[in-house]
């Protein structure tokens, strides 16, 4: 209740939060289905929000593994700043920043993307930088997963990635569309 509050209150100030409340538990473990927590060292989150995926990842990831955060909104920085966890690195800035702030050992070694950000409200040249630069952060078979409201990444996934799969998670407000591309 008070994550949906601070959702409301952010939504309300900031349209790239882009959701008036944070994701189902449903959906963050339908997504996570997608993950093998057994061999995952390295996830990257774009758009952490309150951090309901964070969380989950800190609770299945295992000790030695790590978390780098990307969150452009003050109120969901400030939240996600509070995490007591030496794995987790949260980033107040844009993912179109990752380059410059990813330490340079995990560009290439990144098993998995993790995305929430508003991919419909960029253009094409914005969606485009954020993809490559995701493609360049992956390790080979590394994945990027993205949970969006519309079919719109079709398009910008076959051009960086050459593949991608789809699923579909109704148990959300609103129900989401589940991307998986692999880079090879
Ligand atoms: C739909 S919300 C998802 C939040 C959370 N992960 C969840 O599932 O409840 C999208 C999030 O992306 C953040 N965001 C939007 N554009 C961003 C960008 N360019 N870089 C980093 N975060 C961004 C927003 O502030 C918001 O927290």
């Amino acid at each position: 209740m008070k994550n949906t509050l601070t959702f409301l209150k952010s939504f309300a100030t900031d349209k790239d939060v882009a959701s008036i409340t944070p994701s189902s538990k449903y959906c963050v473990r339908k997504l996570c289905e997608h993950i093998d927590f057994t061999t995952t060292k390295t996830i990257v989150e774009y758009g952490g929000g309150t951090g309901v995926f964070t969380k989950h990842f800190l609770k299945q990831m295992s000790p030695d593994a790590r978390l780098f955060v990307f969150e452009t909104n003050d109120n969901f920085y400030k939240k996600l700043s509070e995490i007591q966890d030496e794995r987790i690195t949260v980033f107040h800035e844009s993912v179109e920043e990752i380059m410059n702030l990813l330490p340079e050992q995990v560009v290439g070694a990144v098993d998995h993307v993790v995305s929430g950000i508003p991919f419909s409200f960029f253009d094409w040249e914005m969606k485009i930088d954020i993809l490559g630069k995701t493609q360049q952060i992956l390790r080979n078979e590394g994945s990027f997963l993205a949970y969006q409201t519309s079919g719109h990444l079709k398009k910008p996934l076959t051009e960086v990635f050459d593949n991608y799969t789809t699923d579909f998670c109704w148990k959300n407000i609103p129900p989401y569309f589940i991307y998986e591309s692999v880079k090879d």
